[in-house]
């Protein structure tokens, strides 16, 4: 059975950055091969983690209608697309990636949605461990990948106004009536504690607070120079918390 995290928040915040550092740690900790799905439609996450991600879910959907009548002699049309899925997947050193695309194409039939959905979890489901990367609006959790996650790390910034957004992407998945296990609070970009009133919020809201990540030069600076975030030392401010994060993720799905 595969653990599922799920990564949200407001455009910006750092998601992507916190899922690439967070899959570097997972990875260290060896824990079986990690699923990367990048449910960004603006895909990044294949550049935070150092590999090039060629096709998505979406291209190939496309792709996929305009060839149903080629389909070969013998094959089913799942099974056609299914091959079309698994060439999506790109092999990097201990994990896979996993890139969405796009929700809808233009000429994307229900038929076919439906059917990529299940065959994107039937592929989640042979990974230990899976970690996905979302936009802002968890169109993707709802529609084309699974409609579960094992646990949802809400990103915020260190402002009352990134602290409401949290709590509307918490509005969201009760109102799509996604399945989550668990939820936790991760605070980034951090210059300074957090103030009495975005502790008094957290607390009102009932939201458990996992992690402070400070705003992070060696980021800024690797950020600046193109070089994969990956490859962020372990002794830069914003990878120690990002360890003990990774620890208290393990200790969770342990249960
Ligand atoms: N802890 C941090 N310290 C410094 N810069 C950060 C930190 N987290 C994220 N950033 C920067 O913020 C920007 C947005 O991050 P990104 O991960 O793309 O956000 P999102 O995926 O939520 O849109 C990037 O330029 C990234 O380098
Ligand atoms: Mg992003």
């Amino acid at each position: 059975m595969s653990y599922t995290i799920a990564i949200a928040g407001k455009g910006g915040v750092g998601k992507t950055s916190l899922t690439g550092l967070l899959i570097k740690e997972l990875l260290q900790r060896k824990q079986g091969p990690v699923l990367a799905v990048d449910a960004d439609p603006n895909a990044n996450l294949g550049e935070v983690l150092g590999v090039e991600a060629k096709t998505t879910i979406g291209g190939i959907c496309d792709q996929a209608l305009g060839s149903m009548n080629e389909v070969p002699q013998g094959m089913s049309k799942g099974e056609f697309l299914e091959y079309h899925i698994q060439s999506a997947v790109i092999e990097a050193d201990g994990f896979d990636l996993l890139s969405m695309g796009r929700p809808e194409g233009a000429g994307c039939y229900c038929y076919v949605n439906n059917l990529v959905r299940k065959l994107v979890d039937k592929l989640i489901k042979n990974y230990p461990l899976v970690v996905l990367d979302n936009e802002a609006g968890l169109e993707h959790l709802s529609r084309r990948t699974t409609h579960r996650a094992d646990l949802l790390l809400l990103i915020s910034d260190p402002s009352l106004r990134g602290l409401k957004a949290v709590c509307r992407v918490v509005e969201l998945v009760k109102e799509l009536k996604l399945d989550i296990k668990e939820y936790a609070l991760i605070v980034n970009r951090a210059t300074a504690e957090l103030s009495p009133q975005f502790n008094a919020y957290i607390n009102d809201q009932g939201l458990k607070l996992w992690g402070i990540v400070p705003h992070d030069e060696v980021i800024a600076r690797l950020d600046a120079e193109g070089v994969p975030l990956f490859e962020l030392p372990a002794d830069a401010p914003a990878a120690q918390v990002m360890s003990q994060l990774a620890d208290k993720v393990l200790l969770e799905k342990k249960g």
